[in-house]
């Protein structure tokens, strides 16, 4: 079966510009969120893991080409969601970290690499401790003086929920620690599962009884451990493999990852019967496949294998990087595939125009799920020729018609991995793209710029904002957090008042309010006298608006928060930017000269202003719009702070103020904040949980902070 192509996301996300992976990263971390809570708040999650998986991939893509989308709210500095108000908090004295993950054989070699790079070891062959991935849920086991006296889950990963009465009834978690050399603080890690066997009968109880029926082991796991009366719980056969260990008052004297695991054994846990030691890359591979090929015999889900390094001083020399082990790497098992029959395909069009091919499936089950749209990518993917995406076969092509095998993994929507050319029907029709828009002004299709001003693989409509399609996703923007941040008016409800012709262009979401009378949006289904009354009070409050949110809310093509940022800084005032726009639009040289002078703004950038600024229709859009709102000056940095043109690096969780909060007050303290720490770096403040850049603060010597120091030291 073949793996999930990790390289293909990547690809995908490399294809946006600035502007729209911002909008991609503010959905995927709203859709991320949402999940994170039906996970582990409601144990209902609404997808399966690979779908999941996929969704974070992706979003770690986003963040790895635009560093600067990373804050303190992103779910990349979270692990799962806060815990659920059900359950007294426990602050884990260690993060409950999560680990990175592998899909195909060279990502593990890759780990390997990436390893030896990091340690140099004197030694030939590293050694590693393989370990089934139990699909569980987490526990923190604290004991002090050999007994049980907190059980917690991994919660956001900082802190968890107290299910200590619950985790005391299950046979495997000991109350009390055997032997004498327990550390007088130990804490245990591991997981609670629930076998298929008990899952099968508790599903075939709740059943007869009415009660909620659990999707799979992992849900009833959770679902069980999460109750309010531990009698429940007690009922429900629960199992523990213990894997690793938090807090501990004294080292023991064990060096290994497989030593900790027979430690466990003696002082009365269990630990995970498959797991082995293994001396090579290649013998963790033929682990891997045979433990693939094992797993439906097991009585206990799993959905990988945990590679860790296994001398336990190694993986303290190679620590964490982005709130994962360096040392650890979880080999997921492949995504589901399935076979199904491409009946259509149509096209959507995305903020800026760009074409994006959806292919239209006879609906098929994947992995639980029931999917009938794949992207398709582009006209050259569809051709057999390249493009994005993980290319097709030497020889193959798409055709409508053809029996495909698709795959949920690595992206956000499935993509076809294979197309069975032998069961190509006669009549397959091969796909021409349209000559005219889909959308209802019917335009020239034209190609795609790339962010390096080269013709790109994609279409695109040119109808800019006159295109009902592209105003709908810019009035997504234009609401969105980093933009005018409207609360009350999400997506559904833009796309309502788009549709009945409310909500046209942003200056209309200003004259809502006065035309009501007539609107009566109180009578719109999920609205009411209050909602609609909060939502005027949140309009109101941004008719003042800073004038790089403001930049960035105008939509423009390459113009993102930090080109906004850029601008801003750069002109202070809309008037003064507003007239270097029109400016460079009729090509005046001096202009264009003024605007590349710019930081960080070039011509590409200064091209896509000219066009924008060149299309009447963008101009009366943003003409009408500066009417209702007032676009304050961009706040020149501070030149005599006590930190105004130092470098400062921020890491790890701050607790009194969010990322980006940090950066703009930094920012506004005429500091520079970077993403990663250098020579040049004057400050890291870093926050608990700080891991790679903390240890790079201590290589190059650079002075590190708290937060409570950073604070003083800015005066606040
Ligand atoms: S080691 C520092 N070992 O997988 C991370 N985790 O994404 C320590 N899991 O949260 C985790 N089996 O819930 C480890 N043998 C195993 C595991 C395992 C399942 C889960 C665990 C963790 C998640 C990591």
């Amino acid at each position: 079966m073949a793996r999930a192509p990790r390289s293909k996301p990547l690809r995908d996300v490399a294809d946006l510009t600035k502007a729209q992976a911002k909008v991609e990263h503010m959905r995927l971390s709203l859709e991320i969120e949402g999940h994170n809570e039906r996970y582990y708040q409601d144990d209902a999650p609404t997808v399966t893991d690979a779908e999941y998986d996929a969704l974070r991939e992706r979003f770690n893509a986003l963040e790895e080409r635009f560093p600067e989308f990373v804050d303190a709210e992103s779910p990349s500095q979270k692990v799962g969601a806060a815990p659920s108000r059900r359950f007294r908090k426990i602050r884990h004295s260690l993060p409950m970290l999560s680990l990175d993950k592998a899909y195909k054989d060279d990502d593990v070699r890759d780990f390997e690499d990436r390893v030896v790079r990091f340690l140099r070891p004197n030694e030939p062959t590293l050694d590693f401790c393989a370990e089934p991935k139990i699909d569980g849920l987490s526990m923190s086991l604290r004991y002090e003086g050999g007994e049980l006296v907190t059980a917690a889950t991994r919660g956001d990963g900082a802190v968890g929920e107290d299910v200590t009465a619950n985790i005391r009834t299950l046979e495997d978690v000991p109350q009390k620690l055997k032997g004498r050399n327990v550390p007088d603080i130990c804490e245990v890690r591991g997981e609670v599962y629930m076998t298929k066997r008990a899952f099968l009968a508790l599903n075939e109880r709740q059943e007869a009884a009415g009660d909620t029926i659990f999707a799979n082991p992992r849900n009833s796991a959770a679902g069980s451990v999460r109750q309010k009366d531990p009698r429940i719980t007690a009922s429900r056969p629960l199992g523990f493999f213990a894997y690793s260990w938090g807090e501990l008052s004294d080292s023991p004297p064990i060096t290994t990852q497989t030593g900790m695991l027979h430690w466990f054994e003696d002082i009365g846990f269990e630990t995970n019967p498959l797991t082995k030691r293994c001396h090579s890359v290649d013998e963790l591979l033929a682990f891997y496949h045979q433990i693939e090929e094992q797993r439906a015999k097991l009585d206990y889900d799993i959905d990988g294998v945990v590679y860790k390094i296994n001398r336990i001083a190694w993986q303290e020399q190679l620590g964490f990087a982005s709130g994962m082990p360096r040392w650890a790497i979880a080999h997921k098992f492949p995504a589901e595939q399935a076979i199904t029959v491409l009946r259509d395909i149509e096209i959507q069009v995305g903020r800026t125009g760009s074409f994006t091919p959806v292919g239209k499936l006879e609906p098929v089950g994947v992995g639980g799920v029931i999917v009938q749209n794949v992207t398709l990518h582009n006209e050259d993917y569809i051709r057999g020729i390249g493009g994005d995406g993980e290319p097709l076969r030497e020889g193959r092509d798409i055709r409508i018609g053809d029996t495909v095998v698709i795959q949920r993994a690595g992206d956000v929507i499935p993509q076809v991995v294979d197309v069975l050319i032998d069961k190509r029907p006669k009549g397959a029709k091969e796909y021409h793209f349209p000559k005219k828009c889909p959308c209802p002004l019917h335009t020239d299709v034209i190609r795609e710029e790339t962010a390096t001003g080269e013709e790109g693989s994609r279409l695109r409509c040119s109808g800019e904002f006159a295109c009902p399609y592209q105003r709908i996703e810019h009035l997504k923007l234009f609401v969105s957090r980093k933009a005018f941040d409207i609360d009350g008016l999400g997506e559904k409800q833009l796309e309502h008042f788009f549709e009945e012709g409310w909500v046209k262009e942003p200056a209309d979401i200003f004259t809502l309010h006065q035309r009501n009378t007539k609107l009566r949006l109180e009578k719109v289904e999920g609205y009411g006298e209050t909602s609609v009354r909060n939502l005027f009070a949140a309009i109101e409050a941004r008719r003042e608006i800073g004038l790089e949110r403001f930049i960035n809310a105008l939509g423009i093509r390459q113009v993102g928060e930090t080109t906004a940022l850029a601008l801003a800084r750069g002109y202070s005032s809309w008037a003064a930017f507003h007239e270097a726009c029109f400016k460079v639009a009729k090509r005046d040289e001096e202009a264009i000269a003024e605007m590349d002078a710019l930081d960080q703004i070039g011509e590409t950038v200064i091209k896509s202003i000219a066009d924008y600024f060149s299309e009447s229709h963008n101009r009366r859009v943003v003409e009408r719009l500066t009417q209702q709102v007032s676009v304050l000056d961009a706040e020149k940095p501070k030149s005599n702070s006590a930190v105004s043109g130092k470098t400062v690096v921020f890491t790890g969780s701050l607790e009194k103020m969010t990322r980006d909060q940090a950066k703009v007050t930094a920012e506004r303290l005429g500091a520079k904040v970077s993403g990663s720490v250098s020579k040049k770096t004057d400050l890291v403040v870093a926050g608990p949980g700080a891991g790679s850049k903390l240890k790079d603060a201590t290589k190059h010597g650079v002075k590190v902070l708290t937060e409570d120091e950073w604070l003083t030291l800015i005066g606040e």
